[in-house]
């Protein structure tokens, strides 16, 4: 493994905590980052709303949530979930965001995932996980293919955003797909 557990070349995963909440209030502002991020209306999150949000989390022993801070700087610039997890199956679900736009495209995001998946098979040994995507999310699309996520299909016509209907992906990544890319970048 190329990366300590949760710490990498260019951003660390830490507790997301209750002070981070203001800046994520000001992410779903912007409705482009809405209708990327999320299924939801894109509204405004009051600040009751995001506690709620971060209290589900904390709260529960099925979900992890991390706060995406700069190497250099420590700059809050995004978080990353492994939610919903099936103890029994081995399985979760991943999400991320770069909430803070002009800090995409710096290699943020692709590390933070690196260090996510690892967390999730070797630290909570899970053997599956997948997200899904909007079919016009172009660059998390990307994302995922360089990580070695496979499509596995389509929710067909679940997103009507502007009059118009698009589809939702889902990826997956097992393991053991996960450790060979991993073995073979180490040659
Ligand atoms: C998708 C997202 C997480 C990518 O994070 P990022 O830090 O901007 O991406 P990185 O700089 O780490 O780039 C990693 C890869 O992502 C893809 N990517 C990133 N930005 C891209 C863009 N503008 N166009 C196409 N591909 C892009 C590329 O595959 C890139 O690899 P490359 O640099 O070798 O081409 C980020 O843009 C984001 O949070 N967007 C808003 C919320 C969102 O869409 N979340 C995902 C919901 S499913």
């Amino acid at each position: 493994m190329d990366y300590n557990l949760l710490t990498g070349n260019k951003v660390r995963l830490t507790a997301l905590t209750e002070d981070d909440l203001e800046k994520i209030a000001t992410w779903y502002e912007d409705i482009e980052f809405a209708h990327l991020f999320d299924a939801l209306p894109a509204a405004p999150r009051t600040k009751s709303q995001l506690t709620k949000w971060y209290e589900d989390f904390t709260d529960s022993n099925t979900q992890y949530l991390f706060s995406i801070k700069t190497a250099t700087t420590n700059e809050f610039v995004g978080y990353i979930e492994i939610s919903d997890i099936l103890w029994n199956h081995q399985v979760g679900w991943l999400s991320i965001a770069i909430g803070e736009k002009q800090q995409r495209g710096n290699g943020f995001g692709y590390e933070s995932m690196k260090l996510a998946i690892d967390f999730a098979f070797s630290e909570l040994n899970l053997r599956r996980l997948q997200l899904t995507v909007f079919s016009y999310n172009e660059s998390a699309i990307s994302l995922y293919n360089k990580l070695g996520f496979q499509n596995e299909g389509a929710y067909r016509e679940f997103i009507k955003r502007n009059e118009k209907a698009y589809d939702m992906l889902l990826f997956g990544l097992l393991k053991r797909e996960w450790e060979s890319r991993t073995k073979n970048s180490e040659k």
